[in-house]
């Protein structure tokens, strides 16, 4: 049993608060950059300009003998680079590594105020969050740090999946998550070799045209992350923490990478991984909301808000308190978004 008081009382003494809500910043695109690479560190105040967050990757895409000259990277960029109001992340190895452990002592020792948010590769199951939740606050209260670090899983894992709804609710601490498509295919022994998006193999076929054997028939193409997607929607806003889409690692396919973050968007998360700097403008302009939309949810809002809540309707489609719940949360994304936005400012009218 766990005390319900005690979930918000601090894991160490002289550890910060938890927070009772999680920040709520546009968080769009979680744009990926080695640490490790100078010339991708000289460019980092350049790129911070545009995007929403900026994470420092520990984890894989950086070869081992390459991990410290990226941890100390992450710590130069945190302590000396100018970021403006832009959100400075980092994903460190995973809790199994040899890594781990110096990355989250350092990290925490040398910058832990500049660092909003550590993402977690390969969680598992509660337990992981917990480890790495009692770890921060110790090293939270020995280096005296005023917030709290969040926490971000990655969901990657077979028993991950399977243990999301825990794995959100497992601590304060928890900001988000994000879905791996690349490790959890591997963990699930599913047969592709692409990161996220869709395959041409995934399909339904309609049915035979009777006594026509060889006429040709139609076929769709399914959706091969929708389960997975859908499941870390409900289980990220039943904890209210926050969905992503992960990597979409076909670069040259931008075309592919809209309609995955567009899916992910419509189904609830608010942000994807931009691996590379072309993904920055897909991420911006998929998880802001389409300027039509919002004038036509500002609309419902005004119509029902004046005819005191009941039902009513608006271009021939009927509205109640449902449409106005859904268009207040189309309407309080484009609001957050238009204070930090001034493009998204203009068309939103605000
Ligand atoms: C991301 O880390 C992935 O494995 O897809
Ligand atoms: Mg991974």
């Amino acid at each position: 049993m766990r005390n319900p008081r005690d979930f918000l009382k601090p894991l160490a003494i002289g550890a910060p608060e938890p927070l009772r809500e999680i920040p709520i910043a546009p968080t769009r695109m979680i744009h990926f950059f080695d640490p490790s690479n100078e010339r991708m560190r000289a460019r980092v105040p350049e790129i911070a300009a545009q995007v929403d967050v900026l994470l420092g990757n520990l984890e894989d895409a950086i070869a081992g003998d390459r991990k410290v000259a990226a941890r100390e990277g992450l710590i130069e960029v945190a302590t000396s680079a100018e970021l403006g109001e832009t959100a400075l992340w980092t994903r460190v190895n995973s809790l199994d590594s040899p890594w781990f452990l110096d990355d989250i002592t350092e990290i925490v020792a040398r910058a832990g105020n500049r660092i909003g948010v550590v993402m977690l590769p390969k969680v598992e199951g509660p337990w992981d969050i917990e480890y790495a939740d009692r770890l921060l606050a110790q090293l939270e209260a020995k280096h005296g740090l005023e917030r709290p670090i969040l926490l971000h899983a990655i969901l990657e894992t077979a028993l991950g999946v399977v243990n999301v709804e825990a794995i959100c609710a497992a601590s304060p601490r928890m900001q988000g998550i994000s879905f791996g498509p690349a490790d959890l295919a591997a963990s699930r022994r599913m047969k592709t070799t692409r990161v996220g998006g869709g395959h041409p193999g995934y399909v339904v076929r309609a049915d035979p045209v009777p006594d026509q054997p060889d006429a040709p028939r139609a076929a769709a193409q399914q959706d091969l992350w929708h389960y997975t997607l859908a499941r870390m929607v409900d289980a990220c806003n039943a904890a209210d923490i926050l969905p992503y889409y992960g990597p979409f690692g076909d670069i040259a396919d931008p075309l592919g990478c809209e309609a995955q973050f567009r899916g992910a968007f419509l189904l609830g998360c608010v942000g994807a991984w931009s691996l590379h700097p072309s993904q920055i403008a897909i991420a911006k302009q998929v998880f802001s909301p389409a300027p039509e939309e919002v004038a036509f949810a500002r609309r419902i809002m005004e119509a029902i808000g004046k005819s005191g809540g009941g039902v009513t309707m608006l271009d021939g489609k009927m509205q109640d308190d449902a449409t106005y719940k859904q268009a207040k949360v189309m309407v309080e994304l484009a609001q957050l978004i238009a204070r930090k936005d001034p493009e998204f400012r203009a068309a939103y009218g605000m």
